[in-house]
């Protein structure tokens, strides 16, 4: 059992993601290992924030970008051994950063040895995902819908029955009403607890229960569709997901999670789907369920104030709601949620570094960098590829980060596995010398976020007026030092503020604040 001291987490700390194929790739093979992570951790360190949260490392088939789990409780070979994970955990430790991993207890592969054999019929896995007897017609068992928009049902010709998934086809759903399921889920978990991690990024947990009735979903009101996170260009958001998403029992689910992981373990889970996302993420989370659990509402919504203040009035505890702009799943937000420039970057990195609630980064956004187009050829993902070319840019977003200027970025010494074409001047290696960089900036908010003690802070007060959000952060029962004072001006016009910020995204003067700037007040 390893020693757990560095369990003690921040109520909001800043987490930076890792999709360890594009991060940084020792081996030559054009794919980012363990390894890599492990050598270039101390850049992460440099960014003051306070954990990693890795991507999934597992063997897989990466039919759906590793997300397609054929082994929990083992290293992919081609990303590295086990000993390499402990390497990795032991170095993140040394610098001072705590480590989450992806666990994915939603679905499996379908080459995982569970689904092999429940396919097959061995009564030991019979139940360990959800199959279903065809209607009388021969057609599936109701009209639910994949995440990614076809049907979520697919029949298994071998026992005459359809199975439920709720992304791709490839990914069987687990049932997790399931006692056996659970107590792997279990194993799983206490697996990697005992190798030092200090905490979970649940994957898709608001597809964990279903209503057990196997209802049809009724048609969404346009009010349902407008209060639900996840991609508008799927007829999923056509339907009101009132039997497929946790229904009656699903949000204290989360208490046989907290449970099973125990108290210090920092879980956070991803809220993909869903009505009333927002709502759901903070019934996901509370005391004795999950820390935390995020939704896709600012990243989707280009980070306007309006989007910012509709999440702040919908939520319980602003401190329990994950906040982020770009991940693997996402179009990297530069030129989404800004217009691509420095100016955009920084306003939008102080948002994150003033946001009220956990903070996720992801890896290459510390460098301000723009979504990459790619060809057909060189795309994977199955999301991508299901609406090609209107896809929303998933594969574009995991491009191998440029660590250098050579002709592979300083990725791979082989040839990366999808093509790392970033424009000249934007590497870790050209950024990391000058203050006034995007990255420069970066480590300025977020050490200041971690030296403040921001992510211990309640937001006690919050406006929204025009294009500008104030917000206003206390300890509980301490007086005016330990006050922060924001300020995000979204729009274009100038906005009235206090003189002498402690820290801003650009430079104005006297009280007159100009548009796309963020800032900082103390005391
Ligand atoms: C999560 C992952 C995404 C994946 C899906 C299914 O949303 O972030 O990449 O496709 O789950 O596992």
């Amino acid at each position: 059992m390893a020693d757990t001291p560095h369990r003690v987490w921040p109520k909001a700390p800043v987490i930076y993601q890792i999709y360890p194929r594009s991060f940084h790739d020792t081996t030559g093979t054009g794919t980012g290992d363990l390894n890599g992570i492990t050598l270039k951790l101390e850049h992460v360190a440099t960014l003051g924030v306070d954990a990693i949260y890795v991507s999934p490392f597992y063997p897989s088939p990466f039919a759906d970008g590793g997300y397609d789990i054929a082994d929990h409780i083992a290293v992919h070979p081609a990303l590295g051994t086990m000993a390499d994970f402990d390497r990795m955990v032991a170095r993140a430790h040394e610098l001072g950063l705590k480590v989450i991993i992806d666990q994915v207890y939603n679905h499996t592969s379908d080459t995982a040895p569970w689904f092999v054999r429940s396919v097959m019929g061995d009564p030991d896995y019979d139940d360990f995902y959800v199959w279903r007897d065809p209607k009388p017609d021969g057609t599936a068992p109701n009209n639910w819908l994949s995440q990614f928009g076809p049907p979520a049902w697919t029949w298994n010709h071998v026992r005459r029955q359809y199975y439920l998934h709720n992304f791709t086809h490839r990914q069987p759903s687990l049932n997790l009403r399931c006692p056996a399921v659970q107590e792997q889920m279990q194993a799983i978990m206490r697996f990697w607890l005992d190798r030092g991690v200090d905490g979970f990024r649940l994957d898709a947990v608001t597809s964990f229960l279903f209503d057990e009735s196997m209802a049809d979903n009724p048609p969404a009101t346009k009010a349902v569709q407008r209060s639900a996170s996840g991609e508008t260009f799927v007829p999923y958001t056509y339907q009101d997901h009132v039997h497929d998403i946790l229904p009656g029992d699903g949000l204290s689910y989360m208490e046989n999670v907290r449970r099973w992981a125990g108290q210090d373990v920092f879980l956070l889970g991803e809220v993909t789907s869903g009505n009333n996302s927002v709502e759901l993420a903070s019934g996901l989370s509370h005391p004795d369920r999950l820390n935390a659990a995020y939704t896709t509402d600012l990243a989707e919504n280009r980070a306007t104030a309006e989007a910012y203040a509709d999440i702040l009035s919908r939520t319980a505890d602003p401190q329990r709601l994950g906040w982020w702009l770009s991940s693997h799943d996402q179009p990297r937000h530069a030129d989404k949620a800004g217009d691509g420039s420095d100016r955009d970057v920084r306003f939008l990195a102080l948002l994150l570094a003033t946001a009220p609630g956990p903070v996720i980064v992801y890896q290459g956004e510390e460098l301000g960098l723009s979504q990459p187009r790619l060809s057909r050829d060189d795309v994977t993902d199955p999301l991508d590829l299901l609406y090609w070319p209107d896809g929303p840019g998933r594969e574009g977003a995991r491009v191998p980060i440029p660590w250098g200027e050579t002709q592979q970025r300083g990725f791979t010494q082989g040839t990366p596995w999808l093509p790392v074409d970033w424009p000249q001047g934007k590497s870790i290696a050209v950024q990391t010398i000058s203050a006034h960089s995007n990255l420069g900036f970066y480590r300025r908010a977020m050490t200041f976020r971690r030296e403040r003690g921001i992510g211990d802070m309640v937001l006690d007060d919050w406006s929204h007026e025009c294009d500008v959000i104030r917000l206003s952060y206390g300890i509980p029962g301490e007086h005016a030092n330990g006050r922060i004072e924001v300020v995000l001006n979204f729009g274009t016009k100038t906005a009235r503020v206090r003189k002498d910020p402690a820290l801003a995204s650009a430079d104005f003067e006297g009280t007159h604040m100009p548009g796309r700037c963020g800032a900082i007040w103390v005391g």
